[in-house]
Order: structure tokens, then sequence, then C-alpha cells
């Protein structure tokens, strides 16, 4: 494969500029026919691949840019919209956030960059950071509430011991 961005959980894709970008692998758990689910608004999740963030199938180090987005809520009506667009942790959420964490900086180059995206709307972003083996770089909020944190994390050398 000739992509070096990967999007781990691309969802409907609505954050890229461009949703077809052939630079970029996009992945999700979940495949989902494009259909209208509310009057002239329509939804699709049609990944490249469809996998796991908890056990990518990709090689150690393949990628120079890795996007975490996973979900953030919790208590959220499985037939909801928001479930729809935005998926839903299940019970066991603080493992499955570990893990991702932890493929996201295996599949990650030396020195290469996780962008996370976190909506502190249930979930405290410091409950998810103490899940994170490297500490974020710089961030930003912005949303409602200024509740969605965009973090900027690079993977060193001398980290990568810790992740093993
Ligand atoms: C917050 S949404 C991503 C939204 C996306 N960034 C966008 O711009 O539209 C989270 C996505 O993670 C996916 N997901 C949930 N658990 C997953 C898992 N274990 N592995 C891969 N994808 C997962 C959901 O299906 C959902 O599409």
């Amino acid at each position: 494969m000739n992509k070096f961005i990967i999007d781990v959980c691309c969802g409907g894709r609505m954050f890229w500029f461009d949703k077809q970008n052939q630079n970029v692998e996009f992945c999700d758990n979940r495949k989902i026919e494009k259909h209208e689910f509310y009057p002239g608004r329509y939804f699709e999740v049609n990944p490249d691949t469809v996998c796991d963030f908890t056990d990518l199938p990709f090689k150690d180090g393949q990628f120079k840019l890795v996007v975490f987005d996973p979900p953030h809520l919790v208590q959220v009506g499985d037939k909801s919209w928001l479930s729809l667009k935005y998926g839903k942790l299940e019970k066991e959420w603080h493992t499955v956030i570990k893990k991702g964490f932890e493929e996201c900086f295996r599949i990650l180059d030396i020195y290469g960059v996780l962008i996370f995206k976190w909506s502190e709307v249930q979930i405290p972003l410091k409950e998810i950071l103490s899940l994170c083996p490297v500490s974020p770089l710089f961030g930003n909020r912005s949303g409602r509430n200024n509740s969605t944190h965009w973090l900027c994390f690079m993977k060193f050398p001398d980290e990568v011991k810790g992740l093993d």
C-alpha cells in the first residue's frame, strides 16, 4: 500500500475536506449503505478497510499521520442519529480506547503525528488521556461549550519502548 495517512475510524468522513483523498486509508468497523436519514440529509460509512482499531491489520510504523476520532458517547440510543453518525462506546470502553491508542502508535512511524479528537460531553478528556501512553504536544478546543478537543501527538524514538 502506498498511503501514508490513515483515519482509523472514519465514519461518514464529515471532517475531511476531500472525502475521497487517495492518500488516506479510510477505516471503520462499520459499513453503512448510503441512505436518507432525515429528509434531504444523507449518510454513509464506506471504509476502504473494515477493521477494528483495537487490532489494526497494518504494519508497525507504516503511516506518517494517524487520525483517531473514536466514539465518545456511552449513553445514547442505539437507533438515534447521534449513534448512527458517531457510533457508541460499550461498557468496556476503557480497554477499547487504551488498545486503540496503542494500535495508533504502533502503526505510526517514528516522528509521525497522531491527531486525536475528543468531545467531552460524557467522559472528561483527563480520563481519556490517562489511557494514552504518550503525552499530547498541544491542543485546541472548539464546538458547542468548547467541549470538542483536538490534540496533536508525535511518536518520539525514546517513547517507543514504553509502547511495547
Ligand atoms: C466519532 S465517529 C467518527 C466521525 C468521523 N471522524 C467523521 O468525520 O465523520 C467514530 C467512528 O468510530 C467507529 N468505531 C467505533 N468503534 C470502532 C472500532 N473498535 N474500530 C473501528 N472503528 C470503530 C464508529 O463506527 C464511528 O463511525
